[in-house]
């Protein structure tokens, strides 16, 4: 007898925890944790990179030509997950500004979530996976066992992505940290594929006054009720 090993999806907005809650609920489980949200940021260092952002706005044309080219996997360093674009660890280079400041507009482009909801699911295929995005439990794994939508006050949010960049020695301010979010927010929720929802399923977590561990302790109960036991 063993336990059943569960694909659990979730999804939320921007800096509201949701990878913090993805990455310890996985290291609790021994379950895969997958930032979908890096892929995303991946091919949009690429597209910097490859001279596919023409004044702030993506060439959708070359991006969509160069998906080919484009291979993104995962490797865990020192105990990490750091994402490898092309064989080469790019795991700072896809969180500075630059990268959040275009990412919401090639993640709007179909071929492009084609392409990488296609690895996401793949990832998915033996269970036993922590994966975070915005259409996770909508569209990558719509039957997943457990779903959870996260949220937290945007102020609240701004001040953690602004620390975590200090942190990091990414030179921002706050302000321009909010109106980031804002904007990917409103990018997300309105794009015409796959937007960011919250699905019928998806249990709620506002993680505006909780501490990691208490989010933490919040899932685990869901968990713990959905974690039946298979032979
Ligand atoms: O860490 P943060 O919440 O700021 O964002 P992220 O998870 O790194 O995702 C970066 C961007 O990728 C999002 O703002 C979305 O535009 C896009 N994304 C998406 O479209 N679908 C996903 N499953 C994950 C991310």
């Amino acid at each position: 007898m063993k336990q059943k090993r569960l694909v659990i999806a979730i999804d939320g907005y921007s800096s509201c925890g949701k990878s913090t809650m993805a990455k310890a609920l996985a290291k609790e489980l021994n379950y895969t944790f997958i930032d979908s949200g890096a892929m995303y940021r991946g091919v949009a260092l690429f597209a910097l990179e490859n001279g596919m952002i023409l004044n702030g706005n993506p060439d959708k044309e070359s991006i969509i030509d160069s998906l080919d080219e484009i291979t993104l996997t995962f490797e865990t360093i020192e105990g990490k997950q750091h994402l490898m674009l092309n064989s080469r660890d790019v795991e700072n280079e896809i969180r500075t500004p630059a990268v959040a400041e275009v990412v919401s507009e090639i993640a709007s482009i179909s071929e492009v979530r084609q392409k990488l909801v296609r690895e996401q699911r793949k990832m998915g295929d033996l269970g036993g996976i922590v994966m975070d995005g915005r259409d996770i439990g909508s569209v990558v794994f719509p039957n997943a066992d457990l779903k959870f939508f996260v949220t937290a006050k945007p102020e609240i949010r701004a001040q953690r992505r602004f620390l975590e960049l200090e942190n990091k020695g990414i030179q921002t301010n706050l302000k321009e940290v909010l109106h980031n979010l804002e904007t990917r927010d409103r990018l997300d929720s309105s794009r015409s594929d796959s937007p960011l929802i919250r699905t019928k399923d998806a249990i709620l977590i506002d993680t505006s006054f909780l501490t990691p561990h208490q989010q933490l302790n919040k899932v685990l109960e869901f968990v713990h009720q959905n974690a039946t036991i298979d032979n």
